[in-house]
């Protein structure tokens, strides 16, 4: 159906009606001296075809530079306001409406990272101050040697803590920054994995937990191993922080047709049903985490180092019964 709301089909129709007054110019032109009032019939179709036409151009015109003037008024601090005004059902109104639904993007990814910067800081600032009035206290009045050793060390626990919570940060920035996976290289996902069974093996054995691997042979994908093996340890650490002594941990590498499915099964405390929603969010810890050290950011780094692979990640998880995280990435040959 012929939409005459459409800038495009206005401008057809006027074309389309120009070309027949000029074929009618032609036509009256033979028959000049045959027709009565040719030369009457043919100066009143060009004066409607004028009007017609500035009327088109005048309304294009006048709307693409009220648009223009809206969208010079928006900058960083009045992102959330929308560009509002008599802007029809033409491409011109699309226009705006698209325009509307990228400030409105651009708006909620401004307000992420603003939240983002605010949890940093509170993240970086909470230990400081920790460490600062530790060493205020210690320094009030003389005190023993080993009260002093007691302050020292609970700082470098507090550093630790600091360190890692940068690291992440990092790790976080590199992850989120486009970069083509084109740079990753072509790597052996099942050798990668055997060297994170060693270190899971490490990280457990403080708790007695047990490891166990079932691997596929030879797999490969490309991407960037370091960042991949970085998303497993996440995975594994979480598996140990959140597993009572002496409790279990699969890690499973299998082979379906095109990808490589790895999946890390641990039956600790599990995450409840409120929560997992969330526990890709930065910044966020489950409401069981009171005891365990952690920052919140280990799994929005592994997903996004996921989502960089063009991978992704499953989880499925049940309260006081354990957790599964599944990775999936595709394969190469
Ligand atoms: N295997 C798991 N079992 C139980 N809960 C988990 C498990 N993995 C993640 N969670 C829950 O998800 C939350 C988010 O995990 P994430 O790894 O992002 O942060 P974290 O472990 O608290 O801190 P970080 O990884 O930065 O040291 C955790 O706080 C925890 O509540
Ligand atoms: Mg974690």
């Amino acid at each position: 159906m012929i939409n005459l709301k459409s800038i495009k089909t206005r401008l057809f129709l006027w074309y389309i009606g120009s070309l027949m007054i000029v074929i009618a110019y032609f036509l009256l032109f033979i028959h000049y001296f045959t027709l009565p009032y040719a030369i009457h019939i043919l100066i009143g179709i060009f004066i409607i075809l004028a009007i017609a036409q500035f009327i088109t151009l005048f309304k294009i015109t006048k709307s693409i530079s009220t648009l223009s003037s809206k969208i010079k008024l928006i900058s960083s601090e009045n992102l959330e306001e929308k560009i509002t005004g008599t802007f029809g059902e033409d491409e011109i109104g699309e226009l705006t409406h698209s325009f509307n639904s990228l400030l409105d993007r651009l708006h909620q990814a401004f307000k992420r990272e603003q939240q983002f910067i605010a949890d940093v800081a509170h993240e970086l600032k909470t230990p400081l101050s920790t460490i600062k009035s530790a060493f205020e206290v210690a320094l009030s009045k003389p005190r023993s040697i080993k009260e002093y050793e007691k302050v020292i060390e609970e700082s470098i626990i507090e550093t630790d803590q600091l360190s890692q919570t940068l690291k992440n940060i990092l790790d976080l920035a590199w992850s989120e920054t486009p970069v083509s996976q084109n740079n990753g290289k072509k790597f052996n996902l099942t050798e990668l994995v055997a060297d994170l069974y060693e270190i899971a093996q490490k990280l457990a054995v403080k708790k007695k937990i047990e490891v166990i691997l079932s691997s596929a042979p030879d797999m490969f994908i490309i991407g960037f191993k370091e960042k991949l093996a970085r998303v497993l340890l996440n995975l594994i650490d979480n598996a140990v922080k959140y597993s009572p002594q002496r409790g279990k941990i699969e890690i499973i590498l299998e082979k379906s047709p095109t990808k490589a499915l790895i999946s890390i099964i641990d039956n600790g405390q599990g995450i409840a049903e409120e929560d997992l929603p969330q526990i890709f969010n930065r910044f966020y810890r489950g409401s069981k985490t009171d005891k365990v050290l952690g920052s919140g950011l280990g799994l929005a780094i592994a997903k996004s180092i996921i989502t960089l692979h063009h991978g992704e990640m499953i989880v499925k998880s049940k309260k006081g019964k354990g957790s599964t995280f599944v990775v999936v990435l595709p394969l190469t040959s």
